[in-house]
């Protein structure tokens, strides 16, 4: 067995591990909408596979060796957080201005602003690691706007009522 780095191997464990992340996100868009249709049984379908992908998916990040320590976990994820923020979400907020597609821009504005909220949290989060106080997590439904701790108000990013913020589990 040669080296993982520059192998076809490892080009094809990322394409894999893509295919198969997006394939759990769509089926549980699917599922959803399944689900609103009245169509109960493969709305479940829907979301046994999507469960199906996502163990795909953890193989093929485990064989590329994308599961450090939790430190490195840590660090990866401010990385790859900050890269969306300062690069690649202000390049396409800038495209869809000026292609004029409102709804990409929403979305791609509610996600930037959010990046770096994750961003500030993960540091918290490295910064503090062994000490991490126990407290809850809650998402904003609409804008993916995280927060430590209860809302107290209206979502900062995104202006939805507090009822908008789903508590983690
Ligand atoms: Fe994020
Ligand atoms: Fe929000």
């Amino acid at each position: 067995m040669s080296s993982l780095n520059q192998s076809k191997t490892l080009k094809n464990l990322q394409e894999a591990f893509a295919g198969e992340s997006q394939a759990n996100r769509t089926y549980l868009a699917f599922a959803k909408k399944a689900e609103q249709d009245g169509h109960l049984q493969v709305a479940k379908l829907f979301r046994a596979a999507a469960e199906a992908e996502t163990v795909h998916a953890h193989a093929h990040l485990r064989a590329m060796e994308g599961v450090k320590s939790t430190a490195d976990n840590l660090k990866s994820a401010i990385d790859g957080e900050t890269h969306e923020f300062v690069s690649m979400y202000p390049k396409m907020i800038t495209e869809a201005t000026s292609e004029g597609f409102d709804q990409a821009l929403r979305s791609f504005t509610f996600a930037n602003a959010v990046e770096k909220v994750h961003a500030n949290l993960y540091q918290n989060a490295l910064d503090n690691l062994g000490n991490n106080r126990d407290t809850d997590y809650y998402v904003c439904q609409v804008c993916g706007n995280t927060l430590e701790g209860e809302p107290h108000e209206a979502c900062e990013v995104c202006g939805a009522a507090k009822v908008a913020f789903k508590k983690i589990d």
